[in-house]
Parts: C-alpha cells; sequence; structure tokens
C-alpha cells in the first residue's frame, strides 16, 4: 500500500519521518504548509501526485498543520529512499 498506478503513472508515498536525506528532515514548517496547500514539492517544485489527498489537507487550519509538521518531525528518523516517480507509458 506504498504504491499506486494510475494515469499519473506511479507514484510511491514518501517518507515523512525527519530523516535529513530521505525524508522530511530538511523541509521547514512553512514549506510543509504551502506543500499541502498547493500541492507542489516543497510549495514551490513539481506538483504532487495522486493520491496523495493535499486537496483535503490544504484545508486544514495553519495550528492543524503546524501540530502535524511537529509530530512528523518528532519520529525516529527512518533511512529510506523512496523511488521517483515513474511517468506514464506512451
Ligand atoms: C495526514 C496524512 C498525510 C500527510 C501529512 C502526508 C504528507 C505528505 C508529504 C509531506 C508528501 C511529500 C510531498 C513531496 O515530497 O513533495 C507526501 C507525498 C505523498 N503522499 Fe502523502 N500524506 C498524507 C496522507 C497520504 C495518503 C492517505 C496517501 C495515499 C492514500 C498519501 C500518498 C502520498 C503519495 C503517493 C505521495 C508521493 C507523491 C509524489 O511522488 O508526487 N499520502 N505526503
Amino acid at each position: 500500500m506504498t504504491a499506486w498506478a494510475g494515469p499519473w503513472g506511479v507514484s510511491f508515498a514518501a517518507n515523512l519521518t525527519p530523516d535529513k536525506a530521505t525524508g522530511l528532515g530538511s523541509w521547514t514548517e512553512a514549506a510543509f504548509i504551502k506543500s499541502m496547500r498547493t500541492g507542489k514539492h516543497k510549495g514551490v517544485l513539481r506538483d504532487i501526485l495522486p493520491p496523495m489527498p493535499w486537496q483535503g489537507l490544504g484545508q486544514l487550519t495553519d495550528d492543524d498543520l503546524k501540530a502535524m509538521f511537529a509530530y512528523l518531525q518528532s519520529l525516529k528518523p527512518i533511512q529510506n529512499k523512496v523511488p521517483d516517480p515513474i511517468p506514464p507509458k506512451r
């Protein structure tokens, strides 16, 4: 339940632990909130693919998103490089 195939290709659920190289360890709270609100990686880069439900999560209040980010950053960092998404075949 960590990989999904659809018209967007294949996407892999992100590593949400605070590992600096492979997770959210180098993200700021502001980038996390912006990413949930805009559906962009780190709030500014590529589009986040389905089925990541950012359209719903992005409607939470700043306080709720800050609490979620604080919780995620409190987890034990796990080094796990998730594969890059695979684009759809033509
Ligand atoms: C509270 C719940 C959730 C939080 C806080 C969360 C957070 C995140 C974050 C921060 C990213 C990284 C985005 C990036 O690297 O730019 C991500 C990616 C992703 N999430 Fe979630 N997520 C949640 C729930 C879910 C659920 C329920 C699913 C699937 C049913 C899901 C599937 C994915 C996928 C497939 C990606 C990678 C998309 C891509 O490569 O573009 N997430 N999520």
